[in-house]
């Protein structure tokens, strides 16, 4: 393709603008691998980024968007050839380097995940940073203990998108799940992702103790601030809390007691720059044992890349449910 359309963000007078343009090639960050874009999808992260309401970006102007999936066309790395379907993520994407909101895209060859056997170009990125983060912060949790006959695994901010997928996989690997949400009519929602019960994170009783009863087996955490606080002190014994995200807040007010009296673990997740190898483990588990059953059901909606603003304006006030899904011709 000698043109394509992209959404590139640009600083104007200490705001930002996303418009919706035409590139060449040569507008791109270098790379290795030149990718035919089928599919994107919006994160919380690209939220921030096009509504410039999060120091996401590094530089401008900067094609937005930290996911993609699609097929090589063109490869200067003997691993990759034309025809190739491949999936990327993180890595600098729509960050440092031109990202996935973008028919084209050129990547460095060590960013490029094959697409693993079964799973579609529109399922991976159904998944998308999301749901390799939410099996990311699975897998830790596994090689730190957890198993689930520990006890539920509460999972807070449950109807975004790592939530979401959260609660399916950890369902279908035969954990109880417990679901924390601000939503009240998301509770048929939930259950019929796998949740076996749903709390509402508004009737939270605040309390004061550095230990209280412990509820859980584990946690994954969306949340940060006061709730990733109540997870610690409410966790089971050698329980891990999987630390993802901060949609609540990013300051963390606990003492020691959960870590030198029970035991309980605080793993740090994060996917962006998880190593290459790691990352193709992890997708591998998404087609195996970590399969998600209902990713139907978490797609909300698939849009072009002129939908993309609105959809990111509705993720940033939290109205949306599950994921958006980019379609990219
Ligand atoms: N560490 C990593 O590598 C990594 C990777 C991906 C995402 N993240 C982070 O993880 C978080 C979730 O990502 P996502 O893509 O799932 O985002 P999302 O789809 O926007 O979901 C966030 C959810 O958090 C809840 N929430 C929103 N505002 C809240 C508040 N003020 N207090 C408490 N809960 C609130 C809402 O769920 P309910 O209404 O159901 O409570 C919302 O749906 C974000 O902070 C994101 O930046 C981190």
């Amino acid at each position: 393709m000698e043109s394509f359309r992209a959404l590139r963000v640009h600083e104007l007078d200490g705001g930002i603008e996303a418009c919706l343009e035409t590139l060449s090639i040569d507008d791109l960050a270098p790379g290795e691998i030149v990718i035919q874009a089928r599919f994107s999808s919006v994160n919380y992260k690209d939220a921030l980024a096009v509504t410039g309401k999060g120091r996401i970006l590094r530089r401008f102007p900067l094609v937005a968007g930290i996911d993609v999936a699609g097929v090589v066309t063109g490869s200067a790395d003997d691993r990759f050839q034309a025809g190739d379907e491949v999936l990327v993520t993180g890595c600098g994407l729509g960050e440092s380097h031109d990202g996935g909101f973008s028919e084209v895209v050129r990547v460095p060859a060590d960013w490029v995940v094959p697409l693993p056997a079964g799973l579609t170009p529109f399922d991976a990125m159904a998944l998308g940073t999301a749901g390799f983060t939410a099996a990311l912060a699975i897998d830790q949790m596994e090689r730190n203990g957890q198993q689930p006959d520990a006890g539920p695994i509460i999972v807070t901010g449950a109807t975004g998108g790592v939530g979401g997928i959260a609660i399916d996989l950890l369902s279908g690997r035969g954990y109880e799940v417990i679901a924390l949400t601000g939503k009240t009519d998301a509770e048929t929602w939930l259950r019929g992702l796998g949740a076996a019960a749903v709390l509402n994170r508004n009737t939270l009783a605040p309390a004061h103790r550095p230990l209280e009863k412990a509820l859980w087996g584990g946690a994954i955490d969306n949340v940060g601030g006061d709730t990733l606080a109540w997870l610690t002190r409410t966790v089971k014994p050698w329980g891990n809390i999987a630390s993802i995200g901060m949609a609540g807040g990013a300051d963390l007010h606990t003492t020691v007691m959960p870590f030198i009296l029970r035991g309980v673990s605080i793993l740090g997740i994060t996917s962006a720059n998880c190593p290459l190898e790691r990352r193709k483990q992890v997708w591998n588990r998404l087609v195996t044992d970590l399969k998600p059953r209902y990713l139907d059901r978490i797609v909300a909606g698939t849009i072009k890349l002129d939908g993309v603003p609105g959809v990111c304006m509705k993720v940033l006030t939290g109205q949306h449910r599950g994921r958006y899904v980019v379609d990219l011709g």
